[in-house]
C-alpha cells in the first residue's frame, strides 16, 4: 500500500525554497501521529530540507545520485525499488512534489491536510479528482495563536474501478 501524507494550500502549494511555505505546528503534530512507527518514502530534496532523518521511523530516500549517503537512512534510487519496498510493506511517501508525481497514478490514500490560506509557493501538487478519489475523513485543526490558518485533515481513497 501507498500512502501520501502532505499538506497544501488553497492554491496546492506544498514548498517554497526547499522549505514549507507556512508555519503550522499542528500539522506538525498531525504528521508526526500519522507516520510514526512507519516507513517513510521522500525525495532527496525533502530530505535535505528536513536537515536529518526522522525519529521513529524508518527513513527512505530517493535519488538518482549513486554516492548520496545519509546516516540513518536508507537509499533508494528508482521507481521498481520504491514498488518493491511497497509490496514487503506500507510505505508512507512524505514528497516532494517530484515523489508525488512520480507515484500519483498508483497511490492508494492521500492524508493530506488543506490550509485554507494562500501562501507564496514555488512547488505544488495537482489537484485530486472527484472521478478517482473517495473523501472518507475529515477532521478540523485546531486554531489558536500558534497556528493561525484554518486547516482540515483529510483522508481520501482511491475509488474502485466500476
Ligand atoms: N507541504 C508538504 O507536505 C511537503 C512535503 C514534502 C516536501 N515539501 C516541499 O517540497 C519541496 C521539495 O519538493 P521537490 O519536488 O522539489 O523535490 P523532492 O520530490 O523532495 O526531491 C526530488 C529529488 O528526488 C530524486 N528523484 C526524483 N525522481 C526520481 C526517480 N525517478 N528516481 C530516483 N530519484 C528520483 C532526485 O534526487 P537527486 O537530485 O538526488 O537525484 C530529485 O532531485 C520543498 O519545498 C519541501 O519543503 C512539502
Amino acid at each position: 500500500m501507498i500512502v501520501f501524507v502532505y499538506a497544501r494550500d488553497a492554491h496546492y502549494g506544498i514548498g517554497k525554497d526547499n522549505g514549507l511555505p507556512w508555519h503550522l505546528p499542528a500539522d506538525l503534530r498531525h504528521f508526526k501521529r500519522t507516520t510514526t512507527g512507519q516507513t517513510i518514502v521522500m525525495g532527496r530534496k525533502t530530505f535535505d530540507s528536513m536537515g536529518g532523518p526522522l525519529p521513529n521511523r524508518k527513513n527512505v530516500v530517493l535519488t538518482r545520485s549513486r554516492s548520496f549517503q545519509a546516516e540513518g537512512a536508507e537509499v533508494i534510487h528508482s521507481l521498481d525499488d520504491v514498488l518493491q519496498l511497497s509490496k514487503q510493506e506500507a510505505i508512507y511517501v512524505i514528497g516532494g512534489a517530484e515523489i508525488f508525481a512520480l507515484l500519483w497514478d498508483i497511490c492508494d490514500k492521500h492524508i493530506v491536510t488543506v490550509i485554507d490560506e494562500k501562501f507564496e509557493a514555488d512547488t505544488f501538487v495537482p489537484p485530486l479528482s472527484e472521478q478517482e478519489w473517495e473523501l472518507v475523513e475529515t477532521v478540523p485543526g485546531p486554531i489558536d495563536e500558534k497556528n493561525r490558518y484554518p486547516h482540515e485533515y483529510r483522508t481520501y481513497v482511491r475509488k474502485q474501478a466500476k
